[in-house]
């Protein structure tokens, strides 16, 4: 083969491409093709009924997707892929071909390309017969929707150029010997194809003496060592091997490459060590791609001298030391991306220079140090800064104008204060400002309210900024501006605010002039929190104006008086927070349109009246949190349909009779893990870079705090401090999701039921001070997550069950039960048993809890994500993973995914157009 020719790289642009142009002029088509051809079209599902020219008559060559010969007459190419990719997921349903795949196509014995791309062949196999089309140079099935092995017939076409079999469907190779068969195949792309029984897939594929670009993303495979330690890729391009299951080193064999490469893709896997030297030969290098992998060491200085280097990506490793300062040198690059590393040092000056970076990621590291006008001298094409989460200090003259204009500005947790940045003021086209948590303790000038209206999420919240926006109009569609200091009314709101969440400050004044406000009823506000201020008086009859809203907070402020009934027309109403505040009388039976209800929070009020029983309607409750009022009467039977409820808080209220015996019913409270079914929507609010995320205050054992991401993961019933009597029914028992049960301070009698064993999630419980009585139960022992038990003044009699888990509680867990005896109360004359390893305390979670949990990962990304975290698709996984993380680097991610995703699929051509160049 000779040296790879200018054509052929730009083949590579083109990969098979459309054939423009006049297919036939006044010829007409073949007779047999014609035949064939209709007989295609026989097997397919058409139903948009692209295929309507297909008909009787005429020359099938004008035939949609049909390309002849304009010499010959023969049909070359059939180009059927569905214009619409499942991006546009209603297009793509109508416009996609299906059904049976004739074996006339045989026919067409001139046929060089066939694209049946993006189309759904319902899970069948790719035809064998497709391995007899001689002629074929390109065969698309890309997202095709084949499944099963893919036909080792296909290595029969020696023609063939280029082979996409990528993306969607379930098809597997259990062998690739055949592909040896391709001796023209410049392009392959297998993404999402099983490749994982095939361990010899390297040196398949480093046989194909004409291979420039090789896509094989997510195909678990998890080697890539060759067996006989050499692999010659002549002509590689493109190496994508992303998303697959490595765990080695990255392999000497990749500076045997082509020096000629220009991409190298080996992130989402587990790759270890550091980067090796040898990938230094690859000095035509346009991108790099290491991300999301277990790398170590430093970053090399090296990279300095891959000149032709635009896209660096490094993120999600754990490269330490500093950032080399020669990645100054790399005058071509766009994209720069160190993003959640353990780099540290400062941030080198001469990055300033890269005059053509467009997105810089240094965010996530141990970087600190000043940053000033000069690291950003020449960064006059710059659209994104992320410096979250670094020890960065932004000093800057107050009159600087930057060179560029930002879109996307994350700098959460560095330092830009005490003043408010003026130089924002140059930047007109942001699109996203994070300066949360950034030392700011000053007023937000007028300024930055005109320039913040064209920003779509501007995030303040955990600053000290203060002054009085009562006459500012809101536009953003998120705004945070929570725990600063802001005071006067509540702002005005355009149509366009979605999020505002401007709790923790001092805003004050009458709530009702806030809602009532002629300028706010065409609001299309969701979330609206604005709990822990000052805020008074009732809520108004104004809720009408609301309809919009799924989350409200108004909890901790000054208000007063009863629940508006108006409150009812909130069809959309998720959640709703009114704790903490003054309020009085029964709740409204209007509240029960409110269909979609997933936590209710009406606690520390002065609320008084019957708990209504229509709450045991609202199927989709988790949460219901009346703790601390007034309430009187029994607990409703109906509460036993809450079949999502996870949190019952009714404690210290005035209830009386018994426990409903149909607790059982419960059934998210009965299952352990949490039943699939169960939707969590209620709370949390996703939107685009981010998240708005449930609060709750709940007391557990004997701690009150604040439970935001873990919420899913309580499961609570407690109804202590009330008049409650009766016995604690055995149905109790049969919540095995259950982990903490608190029935303290009321009238029980009786035993505690035989089966608590049963109750294997319990990790605390409290039945202090009832009137129970009786042998503790034996099963108790089994309770092995138990960390808390509180059994005291009560009527038990006997001996403490024997076993570790009993005794390692203190004897505070049994006093006030005069005859109650064994360790550990003193009145026994057994030996102390030790306390347990590794168990109790007050910290002690159940190890399912940080299971699968990646380290650095906030806590309460757990459990369920945790799973799917480890399952073998890991593409999905990890997009699934980006949805679950609840946490602040879930907005630095996100923020890269869609631009980045954008940025690579257009220059992907663009770098090789440009090599082209070079290589001319
Ligand atoms: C196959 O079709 C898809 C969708 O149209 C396209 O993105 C891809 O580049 C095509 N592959 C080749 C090798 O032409
Ligand atoms: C097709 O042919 C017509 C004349 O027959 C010509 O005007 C037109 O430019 C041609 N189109 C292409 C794409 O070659
Ligand atoms: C026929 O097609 C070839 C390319 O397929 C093109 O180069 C040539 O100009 C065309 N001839 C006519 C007469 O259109
Ligand atoms: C792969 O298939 C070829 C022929 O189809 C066979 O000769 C070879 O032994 C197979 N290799 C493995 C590892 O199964
Ligand atoms: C690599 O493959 C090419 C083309 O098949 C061949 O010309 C070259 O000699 C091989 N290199 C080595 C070191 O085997
Ligand atoms: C409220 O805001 C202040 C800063 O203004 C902060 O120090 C405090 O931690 C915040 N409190 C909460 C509960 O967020
Ligand atoms: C509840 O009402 C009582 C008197 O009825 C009053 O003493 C108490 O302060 C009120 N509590 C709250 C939280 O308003």
């Amino acid at each position: 083969m000779a040296t790879p020719t200018i054509a052929k790289v730009m083949a590579l642009v083109l990969v098979c491409a459309t054939a423009e142009g006049n297919s036939s002029l006044n010829g007409v088509c073949m007779e047999k093709e014609r035949r064939a051809l209709l007989s295609f079209k026989k097997g397919l599902t058409d139903p948009s009924n692209r295929l309507s020219s297909w008909s009787d008559q005429g020359d099938c060559c004008q035939w949609a997707g049909v390309h002849c010969d304009n010499i010959t007459h023969h049909v070359v190419e059939l180009h059927l892929g569905n214009p619409y990719d499942s991006g546009d997921i209603e297009f793509y349903k109508m416009f996609k071909l299906g059904g049976k795949i004739s074996p006339s196509l045989l026919e067409l014995e001139y046929l060089t390309s066939l694209d049946l791309s993006y189309n759904d062949f319902g899970a069948t196999t790719i035809p064998s017969f497709f391995g007899s089309m001689a002629s074929l140079k390109c065969l698309n099935l890309s997202a095709a929707t084949f499944a099963g092995e893919v036909p080792h017939q296909l290595g029969q076409l020696s023609r063939l150029r280029y082979l996409d079999l990528g993306y969607f469907g379930s098809l597997f190779a259990e062998n690739l010997s055949w592909i040896s068969g391709l001796h023209s195949l410049e392009y392959l792309d297998m993404t999402r194809v099983d490749l994982s029984k095939e361990v010899q897939w390297l040196q398949a594929v480093s046989k194909l003496p004409s291979l420039s670009t090789l896509h094989l993303s997510s195909c678990q495979l998890d080697n890539m060592h060759p067996s006989d330690n050499f692999v010659n890729f002549t002509f590689l391009r493109v190496l994508d091997l992303s998303d697959n299951l490595f765990s080695h080193e990255i392999p000497i064999w990749m500076s045997n490459l082509s020096t000629s490469l220009l991409y190298l893709d080996l992130s989402g896997n587990s790759l270890q060590g550091p980067i090796p030297s040898t990938l230094s030969v690859h000095r035509k290098l346009s991108s790099l791609i290491l991300s999301t992998n277990r790398l170590t060491g430093q970053i090399p200085d090296w990279l300095g001298q891959l000149r032709q280097l635009k896209h660096l990506i490094l993120q999600d490793n754990s490269f330490y030391g500093p950032i080399p300062r020669t990645l100054g040198n790399l005058s071509s690059l766009e994209l720069l991306d160190l993003e959640d590393n353990k780099l540290n040092g400062n941030l080198p000056k001469n990055l300033g220079l890269l005059s053509h970076l467009e997105a810089l990621f240094i965010g996530y590291n141990s970087v600190g140090g000043i940053v000033s006008e000069v690291n950003f001298a020449k960064l006059s094409n710059l659209k994104v800064l992320s410096l979250s989460s670094t020890s960065l200090i932004l000093n800057v003259s107050s009159n600087w104008i930057p060179p560029f204009e930002l879109e996307y500005i994350s700098m959460s947790s560095c330092k830009i204060g005490p003043k408010f940045p003026v130089w924002l003021q140059t930047q007109a086209s942001i699109k996203l400002l994070d300066i949360s948590q950034s030392g700011i303790s000053d007023t937000a000038p007028d300024w930055f309210w005109d320039l913040a209206s064209g920003i779509q999420l501007v995030e303040l919240s955990g600053n000290q900024i203060d002054g009085d926006i009562s006459e500012t109009l809101l536009n953003s569609s998120v705004v945070s501006i929570s725990s600063n200091r802001f005071k006067g009314q509540l702002p005005h709101l355009s149509r366009n605010v979605r999020v505002l969440s401007a709790g923790n400050n001092t805003f004050s004044g009458i709530l009702s002039s806030f809602l009532c406000r002629k300028l706010n009823r065409m609001n299309n506000l969701e979330v609206l929190d604005i709990s822990n201020n000052l805020l008074s008086g009732e809520l108004s009859e104004c809720w009408m104006y609301w309809q919009s809203l799924t989350h409200i907070n108004l909890g901790n402020n000054l208000l007063s008086g009863k629940i508006a009934t108006s409150i009812g027309s909130l069809a959309k109403l998720e959640s709703l927070h009114l704790q903490k505040n003054r309020f009085i009388g029964d709740v409204p039976s209007s509240l029960g349109n409110c269909r979609s209800l997933g936590l209710i929070d009406l606690g520390e009020n002065n609320f008084t009246g019957v708990i209504p029983s229509w709450i045991g309607g609202s199927t989709s409750l988790l949460v219901l949190r009346l703790r601390s009022n007034s309430f009187a009467g029994n607990i409703p039977k109906s509460f036993c349909q809450l079949s999502s409820l996870i949190v019952l808080d009714l404690a210290l209220n005035n209830l009386s009779g018994t426990i409903p015996i149909c607790l059982n019913e419960l059934s998210a409270m009965a299952q352990t893990p949490t039943p699939d079914d169960v939707h969590f929507e209620a709370l949390e609010y996703d939107y685009n870079y981010g998240y708005y995320e449930e609060n709750l205050v709940l007391v557990i054992k004997g701690r009150e705090s604040e439970y935001k991401r873990i919420l899913k993961l309580i499961k609570v019933i407690d109804l202590s401090t009330n008049n409650l009597s009766g016995m604690i029914p055995t149905e109790i028992t049969s919540l095995l999701g259950l982990r903490y049960l608190y029935l303290s301070n009321n009238q029980l009698v009786g035993n505690i039921p035989e089966n608590i064993g049963n109750m294997v999630s319990l990790e605390s419980l409290d039945l202090s001070r009832n009137h129970l009585s009786g042998k503790l139960p034996d099963g108790m022992s089994r309770l092995t997550f138990l960390a808390q038990l509180n059994l005291s003044y009560n009527f038990f009699s006997g001996r403490i069950p024997l076993g570790t888990q009993l005794q390692s509680f203190g004897a505070p867990s049994y006093i006030g039960n005069a005859n109650l005896r064994g360790a550990p109360l003193s009145n026994s004359c057994t030996t102390v048993v030790p306390k347990p390893v590794g168990k109790g305390g007050d910290e002690s979670k159940p190890l399912w809890f940080y299971s699968g949990m990646a380290p650095g990962f906030a806590v309460g990304f757990c459990g369920v994500c945790g799973v799917l975290f480890f399952k073998r698709d890991w593409r999905h996984a990890y997009f699934q993973f980006l949805c679950d993380m609840k946490d602040r680097i879930y907005v630095a991610i996100m923020l890269k995914v869609n631009w980045f995703c954008q940025k690579i699929k257009s220059s992907n051509n663009a770098q090789l157009k440009a090599s082209e160049r070079d290589l001319s």
